[in-house]
């Protein structure tokens, strides 16, 4: 990737990107299970990028090829394929080794990028926030460094595109790789700088007692729209994969009364660039402190099922396995009754809705409240009357479990945290013993 004249600016995913051809593209992988689904979803990711799928090419066998990742056979039927479509690049279903690529490049004759720099060229176009374009740019010079040599001599010749023209440039021969470290060094400080930051505002939404949601999902799942039909936040939406990068955090009004923070996370997708990961760990680590999960999937998808696998793994690996979990089975309005019931069968604890024309959000606001973490006190309270404020604020931060007007004041049941009853007990009208704790 990331190729062409000049050089590695101080800023290289300034540069706006503009898919003004759509380059033709062949798509090569190897097939270890016997169905097509990873080369799908490269055909999505490659249309994403601004390519034009001309064909494919897949070779059953379950260990790649270590010189050429295909075998030589296969390679030679690549390379006709290449011909006949007047393909200018070849995308690769798995992540290419440095030696791999070189090779390659020098049979095919043609750029070849892989999955992960597909992928990256695609988070770089979406990324805004300052914080998603370093993690970005992080993760493009990660990947990019072991890469230069390749990369210097075979792309010199063929010229910018998908998976060049993004990102931090190189030039040619003279690579600097002191001088990439130098930067990946400044990143991951510039990220540290950020993380604290942005670690300091969700403890601000801790305190402020409020739960958080955490909205996570396959790529296009449909995580903006339900952003949208649930908050109204004016979220991007596209049919395009990783349209939304950087995490937005929204009010989430729940039918008792209660509010949560929602915020929608990156997508998620199969094989998920390791660099990506890292880089995107701090962003991805929000999930793993919230308090409830809200799993959004395309129950229209074919592999819905491993979709909805690839995200808990995900999940898994960023130490958010633990946490309690509301599945969603979105765009419902697309099937047919007999497959809505099929998919409510095969996942009964899950809440069907279409997003788009707003059906089933009643259900699963109040499948929200009833799963959000109970807090652990009950106390009984006389709140004055001229102390609503605080009536209020209980029903926004605690749990209210009832509230009528009393002869001095309103008179409340609610459930509350430790730290709340700092603000909330002193109007308790019986001491709040240990006993008195639930969950
Ligand atoms: P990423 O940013 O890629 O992670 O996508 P996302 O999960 O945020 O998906 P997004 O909300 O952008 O929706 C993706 C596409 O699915 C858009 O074209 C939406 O209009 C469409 N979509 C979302 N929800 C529904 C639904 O309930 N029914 C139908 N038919 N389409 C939907």
């Amino acid at each position: 990737m990331s190729v062409g004249a000049g050089r590695i600016s101080e800023s290289p995913l300034s540069a706006t990107w503009r898919p003004s051809v759509l380059e033709p593209a062949v798509l090569a992988g190897i097939d270890r299970r016997g169905d097509e689904a990873s080369l799908d979803e490269l055909a999505a990711l490659a249309d994403t990028a601004g390519a034009e799928v001309m064909g494919r090419l897949v070779q059953r066998r379950d260990e790649p090829d270590p010189t050429t990742f295909i075998g030589k056979g296969k390679l030679d039927e690549l390379h006709a394929l290449i011909h006949a479509t007047e393909a200018r690049l070849v995308v690769f279903d798995d992540e290419l080794t440095p030696a791999q690529l070189r090779n390659l490049e020098e049979r095919l004759k043609v750029k070849v990028v892989d999955r992960t720099a597909l992928i990256l060229d695609i988070f770089a176009m979406h990324a805004a926030s300052k914080e998603g374009k370093t993690q970005v740019e992080l993760a493009q010079l990660n990947y990019l460094l072991p890469r230069l040599r390749g990369w210097g001599e075979a792309m010199s010749r063929m010229g910018g595109g998908i998976g060049t023209r993004r990102g931090p440039g190189e030039t040619k021969m003279e690579v600097d790789r002191r001088r990439i470290r130098r930067r990946i060094s400044k990143l991951t400080g510039d990220l540290r700088d950020l993380a604290t930051t942005r670690e300091v505002k969700r403890r601000g939404r801790e305190r402020s007692g409020v739960a958080q949601v955490a909205l996570v999902g396959y790529t296009n799942a449909g995580k903006s729209t339900l952003m949208n039909a649930l908050t109204g936040a004016g979220v991007l939406v596209a049919d395009q994969l990783f349209a939304t990068l950087d995490p937005t955090v929204r009010r989430l009004r729940l039918p008792g009364g209660r509010t949560a923070t929602l915020s929608d996370t990156v997508g998620f997708v199969r094989k998920l660039p390791h660099d990506l990961v890292e880089a995107f760990r701090s962003t991805l680590e929000e999930v793993s402190l919230a308090s409830l999960i809200l799993h959004v999937a395309d129950a229209s998808a074919e592999d819905v099922e491993d979709q909805i696998a690839a995200v808990r793994e995900v999940l898994g690996e960023i130490g958010a396995g633990g946490i309690p979990e509301v599945l969603v089975l979105n765009k419902v309005d697309l099937l047919s009754e007999g497959n809505r019931a099929a998919a409510a069968r095969r996942h009964t604890e899950a809440v069907a809705v279409s997003a788009l024309r707003g059906e089933g959000l009643d259900p699963l606001l109040e499948r929200l409240e009833a799963a959000l973490p109970r807090p652990p006190i009950e106390v009984e309270l006389v709140v004055p009357y001229d102390r609503q404020d605080v009536v209020a604020r209980l029903y926004r931060e605690a749990e209210v479990v009832s509230a009528e007007p009393d002869t001095t004041g309103t008179a409340v049941r609610a459930r509350v945290r430790e730290d709340q009853l700092a603000w909330a007990g002193g109007f308790s009208v019986r001491p709040v013993a240990r006993r008195s704790r639930i969950g």
